[in-house]
């Protein structure tokens, strides 16, 4: 069976990016691959975190996980701290990576622009993220565009690894979605829908509220035209909630350009409301019934054991490869 690994983090809440990017098409995998999905909670504290906030986000993210159709008996889900293998294989490979190809990284650009003190956690990041999907002989990793660049220094750091001390690591392939795999900010659709964007109405999380999420959507900026048209050049803003629309309801772009033909954003707006609202509804009431069953830290647990003997079996091959004396 072939091995699907992608992981989230426990940063903020989870907005419709994340979910239309990655979380959402993971169910789609969990039926014939075997699947590890991971909380990245060492990604998260490369930036500052309120210890309360990462503890109660880490639960909240895996009471999502459960809630958007990850089923435990199915698919291994996981606290990426609970598992040691991954800060033990992250070092190894550190020392198998070079500053030229971090200092590539756009994301560590962005995300260290304009702060004066950077941890070197931040820096390294992609190579944490390089364990995570190798440490499980990794075929497939679902994410969004934004991680593409993370995905090919993964891919880079195995062939090198391999090269020099023997085929040891399965080389993984991203799969990014043809659309979605970018949803844009709703105030802005030159920025990525992000988690570290303070404005409420740049995005709409998972849990938010119908009236919340009429607001947003009514406030999203569009253009001075009135045509619904899909056109990410010249006409971003309405092409990204056509993008929403249709992932969320299933509907081709085809059909919603001909659908509003002539009916003006207004029109438009107002019914991607009721698509977002009942794509999420399904999601919030589960999510309650899951949080409040109590089964959340068993999964956790369950999934910490499968996902250390399984790391451990890759973790051992790379230290036998390496010259560690092993007993
Ligand atoms: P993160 O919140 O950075 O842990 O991201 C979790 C997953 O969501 C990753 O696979 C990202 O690539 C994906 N993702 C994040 N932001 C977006 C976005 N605006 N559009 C689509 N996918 C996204
Ligand atoms: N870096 C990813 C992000 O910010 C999260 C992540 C960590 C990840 N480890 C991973 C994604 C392994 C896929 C596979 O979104």
């Amino acid at each position: 069976m072939k091995r699907v690994f992608s992981g989230v983090q426990p940063t903020s809440q989870v907005h419709i990016g994340n979910y239309i990017g990655a979380i959402k098409r993971f169910v789609e995998f969990q039926n014939d691959m075997d699947c590890f999905f991971c909380i990245v909670d060492l990604h998260s504290i490369t930036l500052p975190q309120d210890p309360k906030k990462l503890y109660e986000n880490s639960l909240q993210l895996a009471a999502l996980y459960m809630a958007v159709g990850l089923d435990p008996s199915k698919v291994t889900l996981f606290l990426q701290s609970q598992v040691p293998t991954h800060s033990e294989l992250a070092w190894l490979l550190q020392c198998n990576s070079y500053t030229g190809e971090l200092n590539r990284m756009t994301q560590f650009k962005e995300k260290s622009q304009g702060k004066e003190s950077i941890t070197a956690g931040l820096y390294t990041y992609p190579v944490l993220m390089a364990a995570d999907v190798l440490l499980y002989d990794t075929n497939y990793v679902p994410v969004g565009n934004d991680q593409k660049q993370h995905l090919e220094l993964c891919r880079d750091i195995a062939i090198r690894f391999n090269k020099k001390y023997g085929e040891t690591f399965v080389v993984p392939e991203p799969l990014i979605g043809k659309f979605g795999a970018r949803i844009m900010s709703l105030d802005d659709a030159s920025k990525k829908m992000s988690k570290s964007n303070e404005y409420e109405h740049s995005k709409i999380n998972l849990l938010d509220t119908p009236s919340k999420i009429k607001k947003s959507i009514m406030k999203s900026v569009t253009d001075s035209e009135s045509e619904i048209r899909f056109d990410v050049e010249n006409k971003p803003g309405v092409s990204n909630l056509m993008v929403i629309y249709n992932t969320l309801s299933g509907m081709s772009l085809d059909d919603i350009e001909s659908k509003y033909k002539g009916l003006g954003y207004g029109a438009f707006k107002k019914d991607l409301v009721e698509v977002v609202v009942s794509a999420l509804e399904p999601i919030q009431s589960k999510y309650e019934k899951i949080l409040k069953s109590g089964e959340v830290e068993k999964v956790l647990k369950e999934g910490a054991e499968k996902a250390k003997e399984v790391s451990n079996g890759i973790l051992n091959k790379v230290k036998k490869k390496i010259g560690f004396v092993m007993f």
